[in-house]
């Protein structure tokens, strides 16, 4: 593979709705599109990549993460970039020793006061100094805006107390009430590592930030107002001064939309499961960024640009984003992420629906 990474021509994105203009909230005529897991295994170029790296090397060697931020710009005519790296990044300057197979594994689980006590809270030029080369890499190699990201805090907690991705999270819905302090102690340390972690990205050129909070769903109203919504609103407070949009997503969390109401965030990320009409009358002010179904993207073409249109259709009546409801999925056709982009861009947000309701 190359390690340099060549200017990319963005010409095309020029003339079109930009990512900071629907985040500022303008109701823009076409709606930006970039997808999360737009970098991924998806793409030949990345597997071919990963075999060669592992994941790891990817995301700590600057030259390969930026030429893997880049990969999907080159293939689609995306309205973004977003950072290659992983929420859990930021966790080894804390201590915790992660490995990847291929989601996050912890072999020494988080989960005594004694645990979080030896957890340490990195200065910022600690924290994944690659990420900033990184990000310096990309802004000097690309126009395109740059998204950087974190994990949050209730997100980063549930795979240190679990050990690992799994189905539901019955441990750690165990553990959270059943240690409330120890809990608490944990999601401030990680509040404050995520504070530092999306200011150094700030100071290193990127343009936006998304928190992804993965897990948010899993938790009722009352668990997440206890220990969710505190730690975003001081991560949104300490990040508001520098003026970058902040972007958050909850996955699996309808029941959660009216506790958003009050999050200073720029846009609301929502998955596929609430159309998006229902959430912008919910929580009116956001720009929305969402909210194809995935697995769609697995149907036969005109299956996906009919789903697509629906989307921007209810995407209508104020600033959206398009994107998808989670991650694109490895066994996704590339061709059909290339169809679904040229139906975003042809879709004009201002003329008359003409879908009936
Ligand atoms: O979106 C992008 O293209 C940027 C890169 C990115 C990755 N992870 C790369 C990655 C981002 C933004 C993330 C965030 C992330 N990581 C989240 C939040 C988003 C979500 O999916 O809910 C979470 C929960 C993680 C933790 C994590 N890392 C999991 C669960 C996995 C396995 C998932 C999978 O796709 O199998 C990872 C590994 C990971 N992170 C991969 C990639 C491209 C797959 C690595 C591989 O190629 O084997």
């Amino acid at each position: 593979m190359t390690t340099s990474t060549p200017a990319i021509d963005t010409s095309r994105a020029t003339d079109r709705a930009s990512l900071l203009a629907a985040l500022a909230g303008e109701d823009t005529p076409t709606a930006p599109v970039w997808l999360m897991r737009q970098a991924g295994r998806y793409l030949p170029e990345y597997r071919a990549i990963k075999d060669r790296y592992g994941f790891w090397t990817m995301i700590s060697t600057p030259e390969i993460a930026a030429e893997v931020t880049l990969q999907p710009l080159k293939r689609f005519a995306l309205d973004a970039a977003i950072l290659f790296s992983d929420i859990m990044t930021p966790l080894c300057a804390a201590g915790v020793a992660i490995e990847f197979s291929p989601g996050p594994i912890i072999a020494e689980p988080i989960r005594t006061a004694a645990d979080v006590a030896a957890l340490r809270l990195p200065s910022v030029d600690e924290i994944a100094p690659f990420v900033a080369e990184t990000i310096a890499a990309v802004r000097s190699s690309t126009s395109t805006p740059l998204i950087g990201f974190a994990g949050a805090p209730l997100t980063l907690a549930t795979y240190l107390v679990e050990g690992g991705a799994s189905g539901d999270f019955a441990r750690f819905r165990a553990w959270l009430p059943s240690e409330r302090e120890t809990a608490t102690q944990l999601l401030e340390l990680l509040t404050d590592l995520t504070i530092r972690y999306l200011l150094m990205q700030i100071g290193a050129g990127v343009q936006v930030v998304q928190l992804f909070d993965s897990w948010a769903g899993l938790l009722d109203r009352a668990s997440f107002a206890r220990h969710g919504l505190p730690h975003l609103h001081r991560i949104l407070e300490a990040i508001a001064p520098t003026g970058v949009p902040c972007i958050y997503l909850a996955v699996g969390a309808s029941h959660l939309l009216t506790s958003m109401r009050d999050l200073p965030v720029q846009a609301l990320s929502v998955d596929w499961r609430t159309d998006l009409r229902t959430v912008r009358r919910a929580v009116p002010g956001p720009t929305l960024q969402g909210n194809l179904d995935p697995a769609i993207l697995l149907a036969p073409a005109s299956v996906v640009a009919e789903a697509t249109e629906r989307v921007l259709d209810d995407g209508r009546g104020g600033a959206h984003v398009f994107n998808l409801g989670h991650g694109l999925r490895p066994e996704t056709p590339p061709d059909n992420v290339a169809a679904l982009i040229d139906t975003v861009h042809n879709f004009d947000r201002h003329q008359e629906a003409g879908r009936s309701a």
